[in-house]
């Protein structure tokens, strides 16, 4: 079977002030259907650049991102909203979850975003605000949850649309241990039981460990850990 995503010599710089300075340079990368993958390396390495870049929420210098086999076109903003909405989930550190609309509400956003009619796209909020343990939580507002259940939250928010792919840039960055575990396996059976691929950016040894291919990002590319 072929790859879900395969990134080609991939190059980012950025402008500071006069400087161009180089964060990614030629990387590569390979993630087969339904793979987990742990990204690491020392803070300012690029981590979170080549997850925005994967997630198209920003372009690259030089170089190509393949998602099933399909050349991303980076100038086709319609391809590549609807690539970010349906394809990708996206997690990150803060879950920028919408303050004044309730949990449940918050998860149906990009259901709605996609036109997916009202009642169904409550009840596939429930369904998974239920699977993530939020049955009781539903109609809370973001700032009546535990950060543990605000990224609950945001994890169910990420898959409702039905994702191949999961992006959680430290996920359990701002989170206490046990509450950050849960999160894990949240992420975890997912990937399980739903078969969607897992690239996680975490500085989180035991975490990184725990999802079991580990890369290194360093000057710009990766390498096995
Ligand atoms: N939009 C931007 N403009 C300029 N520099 C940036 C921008 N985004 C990231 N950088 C720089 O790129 C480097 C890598 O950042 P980042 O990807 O956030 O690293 P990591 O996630 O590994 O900590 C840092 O030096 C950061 O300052
Ligand atoms: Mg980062």
């Amino acid at each position: 079977m072929s790859n879900l995503l395969s990134v080609r010599d991939l190059y980012k710089s950025f402008l500071e002030g006069e400087k161009e300075i180089s964060i990614l340079r030629g990387l590569d990368l390979d993630l087969n259907h339904g793979e987990r993958l742990a990204v690491v390396g020392e803070s300012g390495v690029g981590k979170s650049t080549l997850l925005h870049l994967i997630g198209t929420l920003d372009r690259p210098t030089k170089g190509e991102i393949l998602y099933l086999d399909k050349v991303i076109p980076m100038d086709d903003e319609t391809a590549l909203s609807h690539f970010r909405n349906r394809e990708i989930g996206f997690v990150f550190q803060f879950h920028y979850l919408l303050p004044d609309f309730s949990a449940v509400e918050n998860v149906m956003v990009p259901a709605l975003i996609q036109r997916m009619d009202l009642a169904r796209a409550r009840s596939e909020a429930e369904r998974l605000l239920e699977m993530v343990g939020l049955k009781d939580r539903m109609s809370h507002r973001p700032g009546k949850l535990s950060g543990g259940e605000q990224q609950r939250v945001a994890v169910a928010r990420s898959v409702i649309l039905e994702p191949k792919l999961i992006l959680a840039d430290e996920p359990t960055g701002s989170l206490d241990l046990r509450i950050g575990e849960e999160v894990q396996d949240l992420l975890f059976r997912l990937n399980e039981e739903k078969g969607i691929a897992l690239v996680v950016a975490t500085h989180n040894r035991d975490f990184a460990k725990k999802i079991g291919r580990q890369v290194e990002l360093r000057e710009g590319r990766l390498f096995p850990v």
